[in-house]
């Protein structure tokens, strides 16, 4: 871990990069909070960044870049087919991933978009440990359903437990005997669960799964957006792993998996993604469906120069000091706002610090959205942007219904090396106020849902006045203070 011992004693994540290019804030007043709040239909996505102080609402395409990577894209090779940048880039794939073949597709989702498409049918199944928003949407757009495996340690909040990514091996085996592997074209493992509050999996657990796979002869697919930090994670908390380095890691976790897919937003800190496979028979399953979604296959609908940086930035995904960035960070705010009284997931995960908002807003029931609540409340008293992960990002079902979230998280998302340590103690600072006046808190209902995705584009207003409510005692305890 990225801490440094101070004379006082204190282990502190000390920043071990220098800032050189710097992007001016806004720290709006809290008046203009709650009128952007109303204009974005209480939706932390639908605010525009002149209004946001710290954007927490993603890694995704915020990590800072590098000046390798900066550096990287002035030498760009502009060709519609055969760039020299598609060239760099491949070969960056090969020495990081260890996969033969790259698909390069625009974002992750296409890459999402392209398996589910080749390889889902009506009615088959796809176990994973977790879902993910887009991955699922794909999935269920193309007739398919998921089934969820985790073991019962991944829903405690309070817990020690190192991998609670991993997926129960019991379980898939039932799944896998029940459904027939025919109707099972592949499991998906993704790295780092994003929505469980960036809980890895174990490189055991991955054999495990691996060996199951080659039972009943199905395909492996791993989800490698955020494969650098769980291979940071495995480091930190596999005794096998501990004398290795992520490289390594990383190798050992991709060897195992049919196909890899990423989105370059989180794994190489640029915009892109790929899919990649040692199998030439699912490369040409693939491949023509990449001039048909998303461009030539030398360039995916990706810019070359962000092909450039993505090649330099999957380099750099195997330097510790880069890598253990965000999550040295998050382990800092977890641990203050643990020792607040404030519930959190724990052990801090990669991605983002996550709040329990079900605890923090247990006066809010889930129909009314206590993620969704919270959200809005941090930013009506801060500025922070946040991202709701509960029953808002949830799809409803066959039939129309609501379900409800295993977990109602508010997630700050530290991109990597983009916060200073004064700008995190900010954020703890707010929430532990916010906890001491949280029944002010209530509860949002929607006016605008879309069909599908409703979480990105979809609006919401408060259940009463309790924004007016919350704005008065801020202004009461904090005076003219933004
Ligand atoms: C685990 C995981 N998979 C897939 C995606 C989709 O990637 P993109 O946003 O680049 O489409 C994301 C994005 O956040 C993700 O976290």
């Amino acid at each position: 871990m990225q801490e440094i011992k101070f004379y006082s004693g204190e282990n502190i994540p000390l920043e071990l990069h220098k800032t050189r290019i710097v992007q001016k804030l806004h720290l709006v007043p809290i008046e203009r909070r709650l009128e952007a709040l109303y204009e974005g239909g209480f939706n932390t996505f639908r605010l525009s960044t002149k209004d946001v102080f710290l954007d927490m609402l993603t890694d995704s395409g915020t990590n800072a870049m590098s000046d390798e990577q900066l550096a990287s894209m002035m030498h760009a090779d502009d060709a519609y087919a055969g760039s020299q940048s598609f060239v760099r880039l491949h070969k960056a794939v090969q020495d990081v991933l260890g996969k033969k073949y790259l698909l390069p597709v625009h974002q992750g989702r296409a890459a999402e978009n392209i398996i589910s498409k080749a390889y889902i049918r009506k009615g088959n199944l796809i176990p994973m440990n977790y879902h993910f928003t887009t991955a699922m949407a794909h999935i269920t757009e193309n007739g398919g359903k998921i089934a969820e495996l985790l073991y019962d340690e991944a829903y405690v909040m309070n817990s020690s437990h190192p991998f609670k990514g991993n997926m129960n091996i019991e379980k898939l085996e039932e799944i896998i005997k029940l459904n027939g592997a025919k109707n099972i074209p592949y499991i998906r493992m993704e790295a780092s669960t994003n929505l469980i509050g960036g809980q890895p999996f174990s490189v055991q657990n991955l054999r495990d799964v691996r060996s199951l796979a080659d039972k009943y002869g199905i395909r492996l697919v791993l989800d490698a957006s955020l494969l650098g930090e769980n291979a940071y994670l495995v480091l930190e908390r596999e005794e096998e792993f501990k004398d290795s380095n992520i490289g390594e890691v990383i190798k050992v976790m991709t060897g195992m998996a049919d196909l890899v897919y990423f989105s370059a937003r989180k794994l190489s800190s640029s915009r892109g993604g790929g899919i990649c496979t040692d199998s030439e028979e699912i490369y040409k399953e693939l491949e023509a469906f990449v001039p048909l979604f998303e461009g030539f296959l030398t360039y995916g609908g990706i810019s070359v120069r962000e092909i450039e940086s993505m090649a330099v930035g999957l380099y750099e995904t195997l330097d510790e000091t880069v890598i253990s960035q965000s999550p040295s960070f998050i382990k800092y705010l977890v641990d203050d706002l643990d020792k607040a009284g404030i519930s959190v997931v724990k052990p801090a995960g990669v991605l983002g610090a996550h709040v329990n908002a079900m605890d923090f807003c247990s006066h809010i029931p889930q129909t009314e959205y206590p993620a969704g609540s919270l959200a809005a409340a941090l930013f009506l008293i801060s500025g922070i942007r946040g991202m709701e992960r509960g029953s808002i990002s949830n799809q409803r079902d066959e039939y129309g219904n609501e379900t409800y979230a295993d977990m109602e998280l508010l997630r700050l998302a530290v991109p990597r090396r983009v916060f200073t340590l004064s700008q995190i103690m900010f954020v703890a600072d707010r929430l532990k106020w916010l906890h001491e006046n949280k029944n002010l808190i209530g509860g949002l209902k929607f006016n605008y849902e879309p069909p599908v995705l409703r979480f990105f584009m979809g609006g919401l207003e408060p259940v009463n006045d309790w924004p007016q409510k919350l704005m008065a005692k801020f202004k009461e305890d904090f005076g003219d203070s933004l």
